[in-house]
């Protein structure tokens, strides 16, 4: 049975925890393989509303195996938070399993996140200050504390000492602030994490064992990833992305799988761009149509609420991320939001400083910063279609919106987003004949 990665192929916001959620129905182990908290899925289900920044949206299926792999860091305190309000909601979280290998984000963590972004000032990169960025380079600088570490009182409190070491001199102006000294307190921290191991222990596993037992049953095995490839560390546009992989890669790293593992790459993609924080973003719009997305697509995170930056679709970053990716299909999000405009635009190449002609996404981060959007224009439609229930139903412009990006992208568009529920989600001809849909059909 095929597995499948589910990636955002954008800036992040994409959706996918709509798209994973679909499949998650047909899947028997849905794994998050990178990034963290920063992260925010939200999954409306019968009119009921979830957020989820940490644990996979598959949960809410009974009986499925829901993985938090080893590339991802885990604030215990968040993850608890999100395992309380679930168990409140009437959730059977025994599926949850949390990779003992995976990295714990520490108090510190945050705190120098947020020291971080103060310090570069206008040059911040507006991260969600969640503390990822810093836990990474704990992660690299072979500094970590790993969730099995909260497990050992003895080995816990080394590494506490060991990773702390390096940093006291950044953390010192924060050990007598009323809010943030009570946190660095090593016997403090050391007591915190090893409760928070001791309720998290019956979920904590050898997660890659779990996962290559699913793939060997011939089970349908989904990875959800996080963000998006234009906020990869490696392909992204660095400095202004995340501390970790995004791209499909990262599913193999982050939870002990190997490339051949992996069968489809789904590329999740908002019908037109957003982005939070700062950084290059040749289609953004600064005009009254761009507050007209933000509004109409309620353009807010869902984890910080911040406002995000709108703009036209960019196949310019389309193509790369299919690229990066080796994306299989394409799930084109919130169609809907683009009702009404009598024409839509569309970015197919980047003009940079000199006039040159970009159609590939530039690897020089000064031509990035100086890219603007050239655009052409296709018919846009006024109908509302939100009601719309298969493709058939969309009107001849959309569809035509549609075929143009799988065109210009050369991926098939598998899945059609028309508004935030399960009802609106439409699956084109190619969506319902890959072999994942047609090999995994919906448990009872
Ligand atoms: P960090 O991941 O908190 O370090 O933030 C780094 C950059 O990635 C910032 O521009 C964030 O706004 C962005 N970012 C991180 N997570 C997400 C996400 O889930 N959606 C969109 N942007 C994100």
């Amino acid at each position: 049975m095929p597995s499948i990665v589910i990636v955002g192929a954008q800036w992040g916001d994409e959706g996918k925890g709509k798209v994973v959620d679909l499949l998650a129905e047909r899947a028997d182990a849905v794994i998050r393989f990178q990034g963290g908290n920063n992260a925010g899925h939200t999954i409306v289900r019968n009119g009921e509303t979830w957020k989820f920044h940490l644990i996979p949206s598959g949960i809410l299926y009974p009986g499925k195996t829901c993985v938090i792999g080893n590339g991802v860091v885990v604030d215990p305190k968040v993850l608890l938070s999100e395992l309380d309000g679930l168990r409140a909601r009437g959730v059977d979280v025994s599926g949850l399993k949390i990779s003992a290998n995976a990295h714990v984000i520490m108090p510190y963590h945050i705190i120098l996140d947020h020291s971080g972004e103060a310090r570069l000032g206008k040059l911040e990169i507006g991260t969600t200050k969640r503390g990822i960025g810093p836990a990474y380079a704990d992660k690299a600088s072979r500094l970590g504390i790993r969730v099995q570490d909260m497990l050992d009182e003895k080995i816990l409190k080394k590494k506490i000492l060991s990773a702390l070491e390096p940093k006291k001199a950044l953390l010192r102006p924060y050990e007598r602030d009323p809010d943030f000294g009570p946190q660095l307190d090593l016997q403090r921290m050391t007591e915190d994490l090893l409760t928070f191991g001791h309720r998290l222990e019956q979920h904590i596993a050898d997660t890659a064992a779990l996962v290559w037992r699913a793939l060997d049953d011939d089970k349908l095995v989904v990875f959800e990833g996080a963000q998006g490839a234009l906020l990869d560390i490696d392909h992204g546009t660095y400095p202004f992305v995340t501390s970790s992989n995004p791209v499909a890669a990262a599913a193999c790293t982050g939870s002990g799988i190997g490339p051949k593992d992996i069968d489809e790459v789904w590329g999740v993609a908002k019908a037109y761009s957003t982005r939070v924080g700062a950084g290059p973003f040749p289609s953004e719009l600064h005009d009254e149509t761009g507050e007209l997305i933000r509004e109409r697509g309620g353009e807010f995170g869902t984890t910080t609420g911040r406002a995000r930056r709108t703009g036209w679709m960019d196949l310019v970053a389309l193509r790369y991320a299919a690229r990066i990716n080796s994306l299989t299909a394409l799930s084109i999000t919130k169609l809907d939001v683009l009702s009404g405009f009598d024409r839509v635009k569309v970015c197919t190449r980047y003009r940079g400083e000199d006039d040159a002609r970009f159609d590939t996404f530039p690897y020089h981060q000064s031509v990035l910063h100086h890219a603007t959007a050239e655009y052409e224009e296709l018919p846009g439609w006024r109908e509302d279609i939100s009601e719309c229930r298969s493709i058939a139903d969309l009107p001849q412009a959309a569809r035509d919106y549609l075929d143009w990006i799988a065109d210009q992208t050369g991926v098939p568009v598998t899945l059609v987003g028309v508004g935030p529920g399960r009802e609106q989600t439409l699956w084109t001809e190619a969506g319902a004949a890959s072999p994942a849909i047609v090999a995994a059909p919906v448990q009872a």
